[in-house]
């Protein structure tokens, strides 16, 4: 074949190819099936391959910036797949143990027992059964949403697809992970650089065939929406699990107390290299099902466990440098730049040395040989440096007094809290007005928490920054494609991938939406409370008109530094004019109550005293999960006072004089219909 007929029948493909694409990202319409697509994609990269004069910007070789996930459905999640808080040391799992049982007001020699799990490094994945059938199966996502992998589950030997057991309940969706054991991995080696993306990878292929082709196993280890579970805890519910024919991971053990997590924690991480699958720490759950559900949630992650994380590596290096980041709320943090070391398998060159008082604490000087140390997946830091070794002409290092970005005035904040002067330095200038903190949070405005669009990274942020595309959230929603497909790295493909994520998340929710400006002190929870409070988008923007200060203080759970916080956003004006912008760009969903017919709809409460048996914060979430709303005063918005010991004369006195019912904890209970 001639050269110009390869050429034109490589075009002839490549314009094919853009047409499929056009199709399945703009109208969400696919013209062919995934192989016949697949077969397409192959037959150019072969073409490529073999002819290297061979050249288009639309070539599925070109395509950078992120891979074509939303090949993928995305489906809600019936109910979201949490994640866990990491503990390192014992003190962490005794913090832990202390808040446990300070929620459920139990007093310190009470003894819990957990459901000890050693954590496999895979990817988890949602498996929704109805009547016995495997029917859809989810990627975790971003915890609310997954992705519909369904056809890339159904390859994996270990998923049962049919479960016939009498005791299996009628709907439920069975979470676990998909992982390749190290001895499989072997073979991969070439592909992919560690058994963890060899998993996500497979998973992730558009064609199930490919993903057919790699040994995936699945390890199941807990629920999310079920109906029709039997077991009371999950001891017993990994026991239903394995024989309904799950594999469950054979080191799962229960124990009770600290001192015995501590021991099992310190025999499995020895032999840990003796283990087929990587493993990254223990899972610790509250074993029993009806303490859990009393324990609840904290924003992401549940209450009752916890991932006791393996201890981490430590080396020697040189400290070459100290740089100073600037942080989305304008915190300095000093950087060590040492010289690249491996620890533990990663190429180390940055280290963490937290603050401004870190630094002097630890008498951190440029040039000093440190010890670093790196524990999973947390940033490096800096454990301590070697005095003796010091060079003589080394100098204290003196940490900027005006913002290396902006110029502005650095200053230590007053922690009113703790009475004393904050450990943190902070650029004083508003917000967007400093360069570096405008980046961030921009980077923060797209992340996974909170717009949440796919592909849009931490690196894309910045070189779109470099290139005024974007120096504010809204210049996101009205950006240049064109210019955008023309960029060196860019082509059609990716442009119209990018596209695709940002015009998915135009429809939003409030409570996304107020995280995702990145008031400081407002994180998701609090903006969760905040959208309920404020219910729609316009009533937030009109903070100023439409807020009776003194109702958002009675909102628990914000108090005067949220409150203070919020309102220096309202006051600067960069600020109003960007949710004005958003508003002309976005779709957001009024916040609806959940469960609107709770018991105690619409009702509010305020506790004084103390409870019997039951703590403040599991009276605060019973409250909530039935419609009503606990306050901080009392006032003639106060519906029902619950008073326990001691409470609070003043508060009794003034509910009295208002007339507000006075509730003691049984009649309190008894209100959800429990009895004490
Ligand atoms: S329970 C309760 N159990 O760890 C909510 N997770 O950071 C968490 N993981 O996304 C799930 N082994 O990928 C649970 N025995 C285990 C686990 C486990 C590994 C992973 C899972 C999850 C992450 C949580």
């Amino acid at each position: 074949m001639s050269k110009k007929k390869i050429e034109s029948n490589y075009k002839k493909k490549i314009d094919l190819l853009t047409s499929y694409n056009k199709n399945y990202y703009d109208v969400s319409k696919p013209l062919v099936s995934d192989k016949e697509y697949d077969d397409l994609k192959n037959s150019i990269l072969a073409l490529e391959n073999k002819y290297s004069y061979l050249r288009s910007e639309e070539s599925p070789s070109k395509i950078v910036g992120f891979k074509p996930s939303k090949n993928f459905h995305k489906v809600t999640h019936r109910a979201q797949m949490l994640s866990l808080a990491n503990a390192f040391e014992r003190e962490d799992l005794m913090n832990f143990e202390k808040k446990i049982l300070n929620f459920l007001s139990k007093d310190k020699d009470f003894k819990l027992s957990y459901s000890a799990e050693p954590k496999i490094d895979g990817i988890s994945a949602s498996l929704i059964y109805k009547n016995g059938n495997f029917k859809t199966g989810l990627s975790r996502g971003d915890g609310k949403e997954g992705e519909d992998i369904t056809a890339n589950l159904m390859t994996i030997k270990e998923i049962p697809k049919k479960i016939e057991f009498k005791d299996f309940p009628e709907e439920i969706d069975i979470r676990g992970e998909v992982f390749i054991q190290n001895s499989d991995f072997k073979n991969l080696k070439d592909k992919f650089a560690n058994p963890r993306n060899a998993a996500s990878g497979s998973l992730r292929q558009k064609n199930p065939e490919d993903t057919k082709k790699i040994p995936l196993k699945f390890i199941a280890y807990t629920f999310g929406y079920e109906k029709g579970l039997k077991a009371k805890n999950q001891t017993d519910f990994l026991k239903n699990l394995n024989s309904w024919g799950f594999k469950i991971n054979p080191l799962n053990k229960l124990i009770t107390g600290i001192d015995n997590l501590l021991i099992n924690y310190s025999r499995i991480e020895m032999d840990r290299a003796k283990i087929d699958f990587d493993i990254d720490g223990i899972v610790y759950k509250i074993n029993d099902f009806e303490l859990q559900k009393r324990l609840g949630n904290v924003a992401n992650s549940p209450r009752w466990a916890i991932a006791h994380k393996f201890a981490s590596n430590k080396a020697i290096s040189k400290i070459l440098n100290i740089e100073i980041q600037i942080g989305r709320t304008g915190a300095l943090t000093p950087v060590a730049k040492i010289k690249p070391i491996n620890i533990g398998g990663v190429i180390v060159s940055n280290a963490t040395l937290h603050n401004e008082d870190e630094i002097d604490r630890k008498n951190v000087r440029i040039g000093d040989l440190a010890t670093i140390e790196r524990a999973g997946d947390v940033i490096p830091h800096i454990i301590s440096v070697d005095i003796t070794k010091r060079d003589k002409k080394s100098q204290k290092f003196i940490f900027p007094k005006k913002c290396p970005s902006c110029g502005s005035k650095t200053i230590k904040e007053f922690n009113n809290t703790t009475k004393k002067e904050d450990a943190v330095r902070r650029c004083s200038s508003e917000g967007y007005d400093c360069e570096k903190i405008a980046i961030e949070k921009l980077k923060h405005f797209v992340s996974k928490e909170a717009f949440n669009i796919e592909g849009f990274g931490k690196k894309i942020v910045e070189n779109f920054w470099n290139l005024n595309l974007i120096k504010l959230p809204q210049d996101i929603f009205n950006l240049d494609f064109k210019k955008i497909e023309n960029l060196e790295g860019w082509g059609k493909q990716s442009m119209e991938n990018l596209k695709y994520s940002i015009n998915q998340r135009k429809n939003i929710s409030l409570e996304r939406l107020i995280y995702s400006l990145g008031i400081r002190h407002i994180g998701l929870e609090n903006a969760k409370i905040l959208s309920k409070y404020f219910k729609s988008f316009s009533n937030f923007i009109n903070f100023s008109n439409e807020v009776n200060l003194d109702d958002i203080l009675n909102i628990d759970g914000i108090g005067e530094t949220q409150l203070l916080s919020v309102k220096n956003f309202f006051n600067n004006k960069i600020n109003l004019n960007i949710l004005k912008e958003l508003q002309k760009n976005l779709e957001v969903k009024d916040s609806s109550i959940k469960n609107k017919n709770g018991l105690l709809n619409e009702k509010t409460f305020m506790i004084t005293g103390k409870l019997n048996g039951i703590s403040r914060a599991e009276v605060k979430s019973l409250i909530e999960e039935n419609s009503g709303s606990s306050v901080s005063t009392v006032s003639k918005k106060l519906n029902y006072l619950i008073i326990g010991d001691k409470p609070t004369k003043k508060k009794v006195n003034k509910a009295k004089k208002l007339k507000i019912t006075i509730l003691n904890q049984s009649q309190f209970l008894k209100m959800l219909n429990i009895t004490s």
